[in-house]
């Protein structure tokens, strides 16, 4: 199949290309590198350099590779820029999404699976999370991305495309050769990293006054080859899905706390950590129910025990201390 990944040169859309193109397919990564990196792009695939809102631009590539189905990860990432800069995600994450749409409908491409998340359901009223639980976002990341899940469901409704929408956990881990390097970075495995080698200060833990065992807030961690896979078989089945939401998460719930002392263990190093007043928004726990996922698409997240997501992750940071080079 000719797929066009956006965000491709991103974290987990770096993993989907490298999938999509051991399995056979033929790949085009649509990047604007705010955050991706060339060097992660797979050998095999191509890169375009461009923006997601440049219609004329997404319409050619669209056209001209003969693109049969979308893999839409291209988004603003970081919840608590939302909060601050709420326009910029209305921006990115739907206006933009949007315009990828019309293009997809201009040029005749009917097939997406888009990356969603577990932000779209806000404040959890009941653990764990499943599809059926209430869509209530917090914050303008959730936000947008539900919003752009309700006019993909309305496009497909109109126009008759074909859709999954994944709404993934916490992502991590590494493959050997692929990794996570934001800039600036947010998620916990890197910063825990970086707190251990020195690089940065001591890793700061929001809140130890939950109510939860040890006070501190329990996530879901899913591996990035796990939730890759996912996109995988969903785009080489979607004729056939009926056009759905997923929940991919482990299904486990890990404390700060407790992932801090895994990783202290696995890597053998003492994790330097200040303890700070909670984030407002953070909720106390997000687990995921992933029984769909598991039932229709037969997807079981094998790589997503803590030992493997944090030895892949540490082996990776090793070979780059610094993130990639380009
Ligand atoms: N990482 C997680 O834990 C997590 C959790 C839930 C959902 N998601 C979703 O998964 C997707 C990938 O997340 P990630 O962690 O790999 O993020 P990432 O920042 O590493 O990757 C996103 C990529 O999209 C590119 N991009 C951003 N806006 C663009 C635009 N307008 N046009 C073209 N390229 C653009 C960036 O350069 C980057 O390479 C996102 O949609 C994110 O919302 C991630």
């Amino acid at each position: 199949m000719r797929i066009l990944v956006t965000g491709g040169a991103g974290y987990v859309g770096s993993v989907v290309t490298q999938q999509c193109v051991q399995a056979g397919h033929q790949v085009t990564v649509f990047d604007n590198l705010v955050q991706g990196h060339r060097e992660a792009v797979t050998a095999g695939a191509e890169l375009v350099v461009g923006d997601t809102g440049d219609g004329a631009l997404v319409r050619e590539v669209l056209s001209s590779r003969g693109i049969e189905a979308v893999c839409h990860l291209a988004a603003y990432t970081i919840v608590s820029q939302s909060m601050r800069e709420p326009g910029l995600y209305y921006n990115q994450n739907l206006v933009r999404s949007l315009s990828l749409l019309d293009a997809m409908v201009e040029t005749g491409v009917n097939r997406i699976v888009f990356s969603s998340t577990a932000a779209v359901f806000g404040e959890p009223v009941r653990i764990p999370i499943d599809e059926t639980h209430p869509l209530d976002p917090i914050n303008p990341y959730g936000e947008a991305k539900l919003m752009f899940e309700r006019v993909l469901a309305r496009y497909a409704q109109i126009h008759g495309a074909r859709y999954a929408m994944f709404r993934y956990f916490n992502a991590c881990g590494a493959s050997s050769e692929l990794g996570e390097d934001h800039n600036p970075e947010t998620h916990i495995i890197p910063l825990i990293f970086r707190a251990a080698v020195g690089q940065t200060g001591p890793f700061q833990i929001f809140g130890d006054d939950y109510t939860t065992p040890d006070g501190t807030a329990v996530r879901d961690y899913v591996h990035v080859i796990d939730l890759a896979r996912a996109h995988l078989i969903a785009l080489e089945r979607l004729d056939t899905l009926g056009n759905q939401a997923f929940n991919l998460g482990s299904g486990e719930g890990i404390s700060v706390r407790e992932l801090i002392d895994a990783t202290a263990r696995i890597i053998g190093r003492d994790v330097p950590h200040v303890i700070r007043t909670r984030r407002e928004g953070d909720p106390k726990v997000l687990r995921a129910a992933s029984d769909r996922a598991r039932q229709v698409l037969g997807w079981e997240p094998v790589h997503s025990t803590i030992e493997e997501i944090i030895g892949s992750a540490w082996a990776w940071f090793e070979r780059h201390p610094h993130g990639y080079r380009s």
